[in-house]
């Protein structure tokens, strides 16, 4: 078959191999990005669809607007813009199939094949895919311990300046878990400013904190309609919602609106319809509070348990999010690791996945806390230390 070059880039990769679900029932997965099922309001969510499918069944099983649910839109909105403060009057917001297809979106509207994409390295491997599917030429910018590097950001726009895009996830970064402090936010909105691109701020993680004070979203700061903000009721209700929205100044979501019906018409009334009746009847700052305190100890027991079996690792433990950033002893290839890691019966994520240089090689390793159980996690990372 020829495929399109859109797709054609999108090869599976060793890494794939490493993933591949385990024959064996005994490994345990460090591998994951999910949140934990305990984390999910089942219960009021099995009231909420019954109530719905007994009161209004055709309204959740008719077609719908593309730009979502009206009444969620508003109710979002309100919301980001009373705990985040952003969002203005200039600004429209649509609901998406998840945080991801705004990144879809986002390069379906302005990249055109060989556009430059100024991102982190390390970044999500899913928003990389999705601005490569659109022949982005992907340029790196090392995160430097407090999200990607100001300066590094200055050279790489110097050396780019036609840049049309600045992909960043400055909260909790995934995989890294580090964040970018306010004045940094500060100065990628000046430079972005003065080279005329589009910032585009991905921030599913914000409100999974477990300590230290919130920094305002980029978005909060942007004065310009410079900035697409990408949110997602992934990580604080349930990933399989598949529910996001895109925050940006009309004119963009009005064609980031067109771009949406083409690929899905609209994202799954029904679950549109329940997330806003979830957050009408239910305390969702409270639901959130309880992941926090779940995630905040299965962070701690990661930290822990590395500690006790990897003392000679490098890692910071993350504020929030769900990941932990682990650099290997020795400079180690995260690659050979993971393999040889999933035969002693637990899966890590390479390093070597992140990177927007296809062919460049990490000695690092991510690792996801939300997911395994405590016992889990710390039978895991005893595994990962006898790899070393
Ligand atoms: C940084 C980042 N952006 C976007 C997504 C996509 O999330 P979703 O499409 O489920 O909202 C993820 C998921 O892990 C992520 O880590």
């Amino acid at each position: 078959m020829v495929f399109s070059h859109r797709v054609a880039a999108l090869k599976p990769s060793a890494i794939r191999e490493i993933l591949k679900a385990p024959s064996d029932p005994e490994t345990i997965t460090l591998a994951a990005g999910n949140p934990s099922p305990d984390a999910f309001p089942a219960a009021e969510m099995a009231a909420l669809a019954a109530e719905i499918f007994s009161t209004n069944p055709s309204g959740a099983l008719q077609y719908g607007i593309s730009e979502g649910y009206t009444p969620l839109r508003e109710r979002t909105r309100k919301r980001v813009f009373e705990k985040y403060g952003a969002g203005r009057d200039a600004d429209d917001l649509i609901i998406t199939s998840g945080g991801q297809q705004v990144v879809e979106l986002t390069a379906k509207t302005l990249i055109n094949e060989g556009d430059t994409v100024i991102c982190e390295t390390p970044s999500f491997i899913g928003s990389l895919n999705a601005l490569r599917s659109y022949g982005a030429n992907l340029v790196g910018v090392p995160c430097n311990g407090a999200g990607m590097d100001a300066d590094g950001l200055e050279r790489a726009l110097r050396d780019h300046p036609e840049a049309k895009l600045i992909y960043t996830i400055p909260t909790f970064q995934n995989p890294t878990g580090e964040v970018m402090p306010l004045s940094s936010r500060i100065r990628l909105l000046e430079l972005a400013a003065q080279y005329g691109t589009v910032v585009l701020e991905d921030d599913p993680y914000r409100e999974l904190r477990y300590g230290g004070e919130a920094i305002p979203p980029i978005k909060a700061l942007d004065t310009d309609g410079r900035v697409i903000y990408a949110g997602s009721f992934s990580k604080i209700i349930a990933p399989g919602i598949r529910l996001g929205y895109a925050l940006a100044q009309k004119e963009l979501i009005a064609k980031m609106t067109a771009a949406k019906q083409v690929s899905d018409v609209h994202s799954n009334l029904f679950f549109q319809i329940l997330v806003e009746r979830y957050m009408a009847e239910y305390d969702i700052d409270a639901h959130i509070g309880k992941c926090r305190a779940l995630y905040k100890i299965r962070r701690d027991t990661m930290d822990a348990a590395l500690q006790k079996y990897m003392p000679d690792a490098r890692w910071i433990v993350p504020e929030g999010g769900l990941f932990l950033w682990v650099k290997l002893p020795g400079g180690r290839d995260g690659t050979e690791f993971c393999r040889s890691a999933k035969e002693k019966k637990v899966m890590a994520v390479p390093g070597s996945a992140f990177l927007p240089d296809e062919n460049g090689a990490s000695d690092a390793i991510r690792l996801n806390f939300s997911l395994p159980t405590p016992k889990q996690i710390e039978i895991g990372v005893e595994r990962l230390g006898s790899n070393l």
